[in-house]
């Protein structure tokens, strides 16, 4: 019986020589292209080193408006800047809407001569002035530096606490 088949057939040798060398070539081409991404890595972590990691926060001194928007008798929050600030009388003062206890953002009580402020993650109480009526707080609320511009602007400086709370006479 004849075989009709036009395939070639290689020695048994060769075959394996071929495999072989198919085979060390796609590791070669593994190895240097692992070695090709590891240098690549590398490099972007030293670029990224050499980089510096600054996050920018927004000034901590900023205007929030002329006095007569704040009535006398009145609380007005400043969106965005955790401050309120409070007109009376005598004068106007910025009092800080962050808790002393882990920083939760308090909310004004209103309508209440007691409660101030309080605390929404765990209960401390604040008076109006600031003081801790109750809760984990363990220390007042600061007061900010407030003056006026030459715009005749109110200005907080949020970076300077008013240790003796004076108010700005107005
Ligand atoms: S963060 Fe305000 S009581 Fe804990």
């Amino acid at each position: 019986m004849q075989n009709s088949s036009n395939a070639t057939t290689l020695p048994m040798d060769a075959a394996d020589g071929m495999v072989n060398e198919d085979r060390r070539g796609f590791v070669k081409k593994l190895g240097v292209t692992a070695l090709a991404l590891g240098v690549v890595g590398a490099v972007v972590e030293c670029g990224r080193f050499l980089k510096p990691n600054v996050l920018y926060e927004p000034s901590r001194v900023f205007k929030v408006g002329e006095v007569n928007q704040f009535p006398f008798g009145s609380r007005t929050v400043i969106e965005g800047k955790a401050v309120e600030i409070v007109r009376e009388k005598d004068g106007v003062y910025a009092i800080s809407l962050v808790c002393t206890h882990l920083g939760c953002l308090l909310k004004p009580v209103l309508n209440d001569q007691e409660i101030g402020y309080s605390c929404p993650c765990h209960g401390s109480n604040f008076s109006p002035k600031g003081d801790v009526l109750g809760g984990p707080a363990p220390r007042a609320l600061p007061w900010y530096d407030v003056y006026m511009d030459n715009t005749g602007n109110l200005v907080v400086d949020a970076s300077k606490e008013n240790q003796k709370r004076t108010k700005l006479v107005v």
